[in-house]
């Protein structure tokens, strides 16, 4: 999730190089803002100009201001989310190769990067950073080197490339080209009048041209100011048809959703995906981001302890359910801010999980000092590269959500419990609980996970229709049971902290136990039902808790798998999802929730990005 921009501008047009550049990662600056840079390319020039500094636009802003670069005929900018390497200047794109004559940016992660750096190294290649894009661009250079154009070593470095990527490329030998290249991951061009864009959205060049051509899966794009060229990984010339953008600049940020939360719910599909991409190597050993616990400790852990909070804490409690069935570990779920506070029985032998979007949540960071001085390893599983509690933990696992700016966690939540999943798969094979077939299956079916997601996306109408006609509702119950109940519980916590309406998630057995007094007639009740499929199903105990309700007069409204006939039976409506294993289940039957709770504030007019009282991270205990 980073923000790139490319120019190319003819005579008096390049003047503005990088003007245009620096206003388009303006924009873009939501898409990550760990580091900025940008790459000017000068005719007569034998190298580019690099500027580019770790924080903010604002410092390389400054850098500029005090020591300014040239006019450029080319230039190319970049505002960085980490993936891989920590926040710093070093690590900061552009990325220089061939002797500082080229420079590349880069969004995506390279699944083989190592194995290419292992083979450039050998070739005498000294890197100057941690990142997989400094690998590309050695590629990249390397192609050049044997002759070809910057577009067809463009060409032939992306067919040796595996994983996702939208790059853009100079080569000071070529002062008015700019070329691109994109897998899994947004490029757009924008056409100008002697001047072309490219841009990882619209909106970085919005301003300037609302003409624009999108680009498909393994294609590169060739900008000169005269002219773009499209060409499919073969390098046959691909004829592609402009198209009017029609946003204005606001509502690009937002990729043209109308909250940042809508875009986020909508990018969830990608932040699985991303954060499943290139975790397991070929020899099915777990590839963290950071840190080290030596596998001797992992197999001696006896129990594990996950802190958290609010939604996270609900991912925690989703991990568990899969955790202990594979890992056969014992799995306690603990609020951040009660751990240290009631004395845990923690050890060297204890596995504390830390889950965080922000990885600045303070009570988090105080469970984790708390887990680490009584002795336990901490994993921190974060969203924010080089956060205190990714930095404090001894190993940390990145969800690959893209930076989350509406207040309310959405794709954090489903990006947290499929990093989960990835650990307790990997220590599932660790300590013998798997064979590696059955290794396979779990991550298999965990792929089809993107896919099914964009499917309760693509049928999300009905949701959104219910929640406008509830809009005054006053209060709504959330029933779940197994991995439904914190599903439950999320779902309830959406739509009190969005609408501001009283909303509680039970554990569908409990509720005979008190909560059904609640019940009267009209009463809107959510139940997540099961799947009816499977020996162990809890389909028919939860149907029972939805005639319990329906029978005091609730409305019911059903989360259910698709073909499952019979929850129609007992609901007023049944919103379906795909079918999946049972433990992936929350994945699916949570989007239906989140929408919900996004178009019932939206209905009551409040603003879904930041909901009153409420800040994205909570720095104080
Ligand atoms: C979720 O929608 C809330 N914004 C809140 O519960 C959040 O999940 C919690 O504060 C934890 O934040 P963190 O993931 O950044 O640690």
């Amino acid at each position: 999730m980073c923000g790139i921009v490319g120019y190319v501008g003819s005579g008096e047009a390049s003047a503005r190089a990088l003007g245009v550049v620096m206003s388009g990662l303006a924009r873009l600056e939501y898409r990550g803002y760990d580091s900025a840079g940008v790459a000017l390319v000068t005719a007569d020039r034998e190298r580019v100009a690099v500027a580019k500094k770790a924080g903010k636009l604002v410092n390389l802003a400054k850098a500029l201001a005090e020591d300014p670069l040239p006019d450029a005929t080319a230039a190319i900018g970049h505002t960085r989310w980490a993936t891989h390497g920590a926040p710093t200047d070093a690590n900061a794109h552009p990325h220089l190769a061939a002797g500082g004559r080229i420079a590349i940016i880069h969004n995506g992660i390279i699944e083989n990067y190592a194995k290419l750096r292992a083979e450039l190294t050998r070739d005498g290649v000294i890197f100057a950073s941690e990142t997989d894009t400094e690998v590309a661009g050695h590629w990249l250079a390397r192609e050049v080197d044997t002759g070809l154009s910057l577009t067809d070593a463009m060409l032939s470095t992306a067919r040796a490339l595996e994983g996702a990527f939208t790059f853009l490329a100079v080569d000071a030998r070529e002062p008015h080209t700019v070329v691109g290249a994109r897998r899994n991951s947004p490029l757009v061009v924008g056409l100008g009048d002697g001047e072309n864009f490219l841009g990882s959205d619209v909106v970085a060049f919005i301003e300037h041209t609302r003409v624009a051509l999108e680009l498909d899966q393994d294609e590169v794009v060739e900008i000169t100011p005269d002219g773009v060229t499209v060409f499919d990984r073969t390098g046959a010339v691909v004829v592609r048809e402009p198209y009017e953008v029609t946003w204005d600049a606001s509502a690009a940020e937002r990729g043209g959703f109308a909250t940042f939360m809508d875009k986020e719910i909508h990018d969830q599909p990608a932040a699985v995906a991303d954060t499943l991409r290139g975790r397991i190597d070929e020899h099915g050993k777990l590839q963290l981001d950071g840190g080290y616990i030596d596998d001797r400790v992992l197999n001696s852990v006896d129990k594990i302890v996950v802190v958290a909070c609010g939604t996270a804490s609900y991912a925690g409690l989703v991990a568990r359910y899969a955790i202990e069935h594979w890992c056969r570990i014992p799995v306690e779920v603990e609020l951040a801010h009660e751990f240290r506070y009631r004395d845990p029985v923690v050890g060297v032998r204890t596995l504390v999980v830390a889950i965080s979007q922000s990885g600045e949540t303070m009570d988090t960071i105080m469970a984790v000092r708390h887990a680490q001085q009584q002795g336990a390893n901490v994993i921190a599983i974060v969203n924010v590269q080089g956060s205190t509690i990714a930095r404090e933990a001894d190993a940390v696992l990145y969800t690959r959500a893209g930076p989350e700016i509406a207040v309310a966690s959405t794709k954090a939540f489903l990006a947290q419990i499929t990093a989960a999943f990835l650990l307790g798969i990997f220590l599932a094979e660790l300590r013998g609980n798997k064979f590696p077939d059955e290794i396979s299956a779990l991550l298999a079916e965990l792929d089809e996970i993107p896919a099914k997601v964009q499917r309760v996306l693509d049928t999300s109408q009905p949701i959104r229709d219910l929640a406008h006609s509830m809009a005054n509702e006053r209060t709504v119950l959330f029933l779940g049971r197994h991995v439904g109940y914190p599903v439950a519980l999320e779902g309830a916590l959406k739509l009190k902290e969005l609408a501001y309406i009283h909303a509680e998630g039970f554990a569908a057995g409990e509720l005979k136990h008190g909560p059904i007094a609640l019940v009267e007639e009209g009463q809107p009740v959510f139940i997540i039902l099961p799947s009816p499929n499977g020996r162990h199903s809890l389909h028919s105990k939860v149907i029972s808790n939805v005639q319990e309700v329906r029978a005091r007069g609730a409305r019911t409204f059903v989360i259910a798998e698709e073909g499952d006939t019979e929850a129609a039976d007992y609901a007023e409506q049944v919103f379906y999802v795909p079918a999946s294993p049972v433990l992936m289940a929350p994945l699916l039957k949570v989007v239906p929730l989140q929408i919900f709770a996004l178009e019932l504030a939206s209905a009551k007019g409040f603003d879904v990005d930041q909901p009153r009282n409420l800040a994205k991270s909570v720095t104080v205990e």
